[in-house]
C-alpha cells in the first residue's frame, strides 16, 4: 500500500563551524550547493510537497530556487532546535495524512535506493517513526540509538549519554520516516530538559513508544551516506565522495579517465563513450561532450556543447560555446560564451574567441583575437590577427567570407567585412570592406637604403 509522501529538508541551523558568510547549505560539493543535492534525491522520491526549514540568510537560499516551483519554504527564528525546526513545517503539511520523510540540508550523500527502503518499512510496519541509522567506528558528537531487546528505545544526544550509551557505535542519521498523522502532536509534547535546552526531533523515538505506537530503526549498509558536513574539511572530503561516485557512472558508460582522482566533473555533465579525459580536468554545468574526444590535462568546459571526435589541448577553456565535430582547439585557447566553431576547424595556441562564429575547416593558428565576429568556412587566418571590435563605446562586428586569406600581423577594424576568397596583406590595419576575391593592403610601404648599415659602422669605428 502507498500513501502520500511528503519531505521536509532541515536547513535553519547557523553553520558557525564553517566560518563563512555564505549560508552552509550553499556551500558547494562536485559542483552544486549540499541543499540542491538534497533537494535533488528529495525528487527523485516524487513526493506531493518538499519543505525547507529556513533559518538564517533565508533569502540567499530562496534565491537559488528562484526557478523551482517545487520547493517551498517555511522560516524557524529563532532556531530551537531540530524538534521545533520541524513543528514549523506545520503551517505547510498540517492536516495532511501519509508519510513525512526528513532530510538534513548539509548531509547531501543519502542515496535514493536508501530513502525508499526507508519510507517502504515505515509504511509495511505502520510504525510512527523509523529512524535511518548507521554503525561508526567513531560515533563522536552522533546520537546514539539505544536498544532494548534489540529492538529500538530511545536516542540519547552524545553530550547527555552516560559513557555506557557513549560507547554505542550505532548513530542517529539525522533521516527519518514519520507517520504525518502522528507527528506534530507528538512534536509538540516535546521538553527541553538536555544539556542544550533544545527541542531535540530524536526525542520523539521515546515518545512515540511511550504512547505505544511503534517504533523502528533501519540501518544503512553504507555509512558514508549520512556524512553532514560541518566544516570546510568535510565539505571536502564529501565533495571527494560526490566526485567518486561521478566518476564511476562515467566509466561504466564508456568513459576514459586517466586519473578520476583528479577528473572534476559535475553531475549535469554528459560524455559520449570512448572520449580520453586526462588528469586535472573540470568540466562544468551543463556540459556535453561527443564520443571519442581527447580533453588533454587543465582543461576547462563550462556549460558548453562539443561533438564527436573532439580534441582540446592541454589548458583550453571553453565556455557557453558549442564546438562542431573534429575540431582542434588550444593548447591554451580561450573560447568565451556564445562562440560556435565548425566542424574540422582548428584554435591553436593563445587565441581567443567572443561571440563568434568560425566556420567549417577555419583555422586560427596561432595568437589571434576573434571577437564578435562571423568567420565563414575554409578561412585562414595568420598568426597575430585582430579584430578591434571596441572602439571605446560600442562593440562592432567583423565578417570574413568563405575562403578567405588573412596575412599574419593584420588588424581588422570592425565594422568591416573581407569578401570570399580575397586576401589581406600580412601586417594591415584593414578599415574598408575588401572585396570578394580581391586583396586589401593597408601598411607603409617599405623603402631600402643600400649601404646603410655599413656605413654607419665605418663612421663609428673612425670616430674612436
Ligand atoms: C542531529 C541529531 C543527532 C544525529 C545527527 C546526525 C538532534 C538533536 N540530534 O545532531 O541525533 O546523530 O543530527 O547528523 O537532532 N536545524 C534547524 N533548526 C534548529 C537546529 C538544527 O533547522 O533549530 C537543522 C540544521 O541546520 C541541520 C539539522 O537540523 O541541517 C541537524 O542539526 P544539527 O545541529 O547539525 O544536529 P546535530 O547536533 O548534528
Ligand atoms: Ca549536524
Amino acid at each position: 500500500m502507498t500513501d502520500d509522501l511528503h519531505v521536509v529538508v532541515l536547513a535553519a541551523g547557523k553553520g558557525t563551524r564553517m566560518r563563512s558568510a555564505l549560508p552552509k547549505v550553499l556551500h558547494r560539493a562536485a559542483g552544486l550547493p549540499l541543499i540542491e543535492w538534497v533537494v535533488r534525491a528529495a525528487r527523485a522520491m516524487r513526493p506531493q510537497t518538499i519543505t525547507v526549514v529556513l533559518g538564517h540568510e533565508a533569502d540567499q537560499v530562496r534565491e537559488w530556487f528562484a526557478a523551482a516551483d517545487d520547493v517551498r519554504f517555511v522560516i524557524q527564528e529563532p532556531q530551537l532546535g531540530t524538534g521545533h525546526a520541524l513543528l514549523q513545517a506545520e503551517r505547510a503539511l498540517g492536516g495532511r495524512r501519509g508519510t513525512v520523510l526528513l532530510l538534513s540540508g548539509d548531509a547531501p550523500l543519502v542515496t535514493r535506493g536508501s530513502l525508499e527502503r526507508l519510507v517502504a518499512r515505515r509504511r509495511e510496519l505502520g510504525a510512527s517513526v523509523v529512524v535511518a541509522t548507521a554503525d561508526l567506528p567513531d560515533p563522536t558528537g552522533y546520537g546514539r540509538v539505544i536498544r532494548e531487546d534489540g529492538a529500538l528505545a530511545r536516542i540519547v544526544e552524545d553530550r547527555d549519554a552516560t559513557p555506557a550509551e557513549r560507547a554505542v557505535t550505532e548513530i542517529n542519521s539525522g533521516v527519518y520516516a514519520f507517520a504525518l498523522a502522528s507527528l506534530f502532536d507528538a512534536l509538540r509534547g516535546l521538553g527541553t530538559s538536555n544539556a542544550q535546552g533544545e527541542y531535540y526531533l530524536p526525542e520523539l523515538v521515546a515518545v512515540h513508544r511511550r504512547a505505544g505506537r511503534v517504533v523502528a530503526a533501519d540501518r544503512l549498509a553504507d555509512a558514508d551516506e549520512i556524512r553532514g558536513i560541518n566544516t570546510r574539511a568535510e565539505l571536502a572530503a564529501v565533495g571527494r565522495l560526490l566526485h567518486d561516485r561521478i566518476n564511476a557512472g562515467l566509466m561504466a558508460g564508456g568513459v576514459t579517465l586517466v586519473d578520476p582522482a583528479t577528473a572534476y566533473i559535475g553531475p549535469d555533465v554528459v560524455i559520449g563513450a570512448d572520449t580520453v579525459v586526462h588528469p586535472f580536468v573540470f568540466l562544468e554545468g551543463r556540459t556535453t561532450v561527443g564520443p571519442n574526444c581527447e580533453l588533454h590535462a587543465g582543461v576547462r568546459i563550462v556549460d558548453s556543447r562539443l561533438g564527436a571526435r573532439v580534441t582540446v589541448f592541454n589548458h583550453t577553456v571553453i565556455a557557453q560555446s558549442v564546438i562542431n565535430d573534429d575540431a582542434h582547439l588550444g593548447p591554451f585557447a580561450r573560447i568565451r560564451p556564445e562562440s560556435t566553431l565548425g566542424a574540422g576547424s582548428h584554435v591553436g595556441n593563445f587565441v581567443e574567441i567572443k561571440k563568434a562564429s568560425v566556420g567549417e575547416g577555419t583555422k586560427i593558428g596561432h595568437l589571434s583575437y576573434i571577437g564578435d565576429a562571423s568567420l565563414g568556412s575554409g578561412v585562414n587566418i595568420g598568426a597575430g590577427t585582430i579584430t578591434c571590435n571596441y572602439d571605446g563605446r560600442a562593440k562592432h562586428r567583423t565578417t570574413v567570407g568563405d575562403k578567405a586569406f588573412i596575412g599574419s600581423d593584420s588588424t581588422l577594424v570592425a565594422p568591416v567585412t573581407i569578401g570570399a576568397g580575397a586576401y589581406v596583406a600580412a601586417g594591415s590595419s584593414i578599415v574598408e570592406d575588401v572585396p570578394a576575391g580581391g586583396l586589401g593592403i593597408a601598411r607603409g610601404r617599405q623603402t631600402n637604403k643600400p649601404g646603410w648599415a655599413t656605413a654607419r659602422a665605418a663612421a663609428k669605428d673612425r670616430g674612436r
